[in-house]
C-alpha cells in the first residue's frame, strides 16, 4: 500500500521515517507548504496527490480544522483510504468526513487522534462489537501530564514546565490547547463518538490546568495528593456525558503512577470490566506508530459506524465533591465541607456538587475578575 502524508512537522517527518521500514507499506508523496518542496518526493499540491493512482493512502498529520478538511475530503473523494491524528478535525467535522468514506468505499480512522501510542480509539471500536461500554475517558493529554508531573515531582514552575514539553514536542503548534483542556476534550469527543455512536458537540464542561499554581501544587502534596487532568465520558439518556476537569488522586491511585507524557486510558465493559491502557500519549514516534497501526487496520473494523451523529452533551448528573482555591471574597460562593484561610486565599473542600454547576461557579467568578483553582476530589 502506497501512502501520501499531508504535512511534515513533528508527527508528519516521524511517519515518513517509519513507513521506510514498514512490511507492506510505501512511501508515496508528502505534502508541504508551497515553497517548501526542496526534495523531490515533497509536493504542494492535493491534486497531484489525489490524481496520483498508485497512491491508496493518505495520512494527514498537519493538525488544524483547515485546509486539513478540503484536503481529506478531496482524497477520500479520490478513493483514497485516509488516516489520521487530527483530533481538531475529526472533533469538529469526523461526522461528515465519515459519511464522505462510506460513500467511496473507503476507510477513515483516527487512533492516533486519541491517546497518542496507545491502542485506545482502535481497541474501543473493536469492544463496541461486543460489550457495552459504561464510561470511558482518564489522562488524554500528554503535555499537560509532563507540565503536573514535573511541578509536582521536580518543584518546576508552570512556566518551565511548558517551555520543555513544547521543546519535546509535546504540545499543539499552539499549547493552549492543551493547557486549556480542549485537547482533552476533543479526544474524549472522539471516544464517545466511537463507543456511543454520539459525537457531542456542545454542552461540555472544560477547566484546564491554566489557574494552577506552585502554591497550589505543594498544597496538594502535603496532604498527599496527586494533580492529573482528566478526561471523563459515558452515556447520557439519548446524549452523553463528557467533561474535562483537573483531579486530585491520593497515593496509590493508578493515575498518580501515569508520569512525564504518558496517558492512561480506559474504559468501563459491561462484559469485559476495567479496561485500562497506558502508554505515551505525544511526541514524534508514538504517535507516528498509531498513525502506521492505522495504516494497517485499513479494512477492517471502522471507528466511526454510519450511525454517528452529533449530539449535545448532557453532564447534570455528574457530581463530585471539589478541591477550591479562591479569594476570601468569593468564598461564600461554596459549600465548604472543611476550609482554612492562606493569606488572601481560601482553600478547603467543598461539599459533592454537579460538575456543571461547579464549572458554572469558576467562571462567574473570574467573569468578575475572580481567581480560582479548583479540582475534583478522586471518586
Ligand atoms: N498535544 C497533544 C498532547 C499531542 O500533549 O497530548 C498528542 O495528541
Amino acid at each position: 500500500m502506497k501512502v501520501a502524508v499531508l504535512g511534515f512537522g513533528t508527527v508528519g517527518v516521524g511517519v515518513w521515517d517509519m513507513l521506510e521500514k514498514a512490511p507492506g507499506l510505501e512511501r508515496g508523496l508528502v505534502l508541504v507548504r508551497a515553497g517548501k518542496e526542496n526534495e523531490d518526493f515533497k509536493v504542494s499540491s492535493m491534486e497531484a496527490i489525489c490524481n496520483d493512482e498508485s497512491i491508496d493512502a493518505v495520512a494527514e498529520v498537519m493538525g488544524g480544522v483547515e485546509p486539513a478538511f478540503s484536503y481529506v475530503s478531496m482524497a477520500l473523494k479520490a478513493k483514497k483510504h485516509v488516516v489520521t491524528s487530527n483530533k481538531a478535525l475529526v472533533a469538529a467535522k469526523g461526522v461528515e468526513l465519515n459519511k464522505l468514506a462510506i460513500e467511496n468505499g473507503v476507510s477513515f480512522l483516527f487512533s492516533a487522534a486519541c491517546g497518542g501510542a496507545v491502542p485506545f480509539l482502535h481497541n474501543l471500536s473493536i469492544a463496541t462489537l461486543d460489550d457495552e461500554i459504561e464510561s470511558l475517558g482518564g489522562i488524554l493529554n500528554g503535555t499537560t501530564n509532563f507540565m503536573l508531573d514535573s511541578m509536582q515531582s521536580e518543584g518546576m514552575d508552570y512556566a518551565e514546565a511548558l517551555s520543555i514539553a513544547q521543546k519535546l514536542g509535546y504540545a499543539e503548534a499552539d499549547p493552549t490547547a492543551d493547557v486549556s483542556g480542549m485537547d482533552a476534550l476533543r479526544k474524549i469527543m472522539l471516544a464517545c463518538a466511537v463507543a456511543y455512536d454520539k459525537l457531542p458537540v456542545d454542552g461540555f464542561s472544560r477547566e484546564g490546568i491554566e489557574s494552577i499554581t506552585a502554591a497550589d501544587v505543594n498544597d496538594f502534596q502535603a496532604m498527599g495528593l496527586t494533580a492529573r487532568l482528566v478526561t471523563s465520558g459515558g452515556e447520557a439518556g439519548d446524549s452523553v456525558y463528557a467533561y474535562v476537569e483537573p483531579v486530585l488522586f491520593s497515593a496509590g491511585a493508578a493515575e498518580c503512577s501515569v508520569l512525564k507524557n504518558f496517558n492512561m486510558a480506559k474504559y468501563f465493559g459491561k462484559n469485559s470490566g476495567s479496561i485500562v491502557y497506558i502508554g505515551q500519549g505525544a511526541g514524534r514516534y508514538p504517535t507516528a506508530s498509531a498513525v502506521i497501526r492505522d495504516l494497517y487496520c485499513i479494512g477492517g473494523v471502522p471507528m466511526f459506524t454510519d450511525k454517528v451523529h452529533e449530539v449535545v452533551a448532557d453532564n447534570s448528573a455528574c457530581v463530585h465533591g471539589y478541591y477550591v482555591r479562591c479569594e476570601a471574597k468569593d468564598a461564600a460562593s461554596f459549600d465548604f465541607e472543611e476550609s482554612r484561610v492562606d493569606g488572601e486565599n481560601v482553600r478547603g473542600i467543598v461539599k459533592p456538587i454537579a460538575v456543571t454547576a461547579m464549572h458554572e461557579k469558576a467562571k462567574a467568578i473570574r467573569d468578575n475578575g475572580g481567581k480560582i483553582f479548583f479540582a475534583a476530589m478522586e471518586k
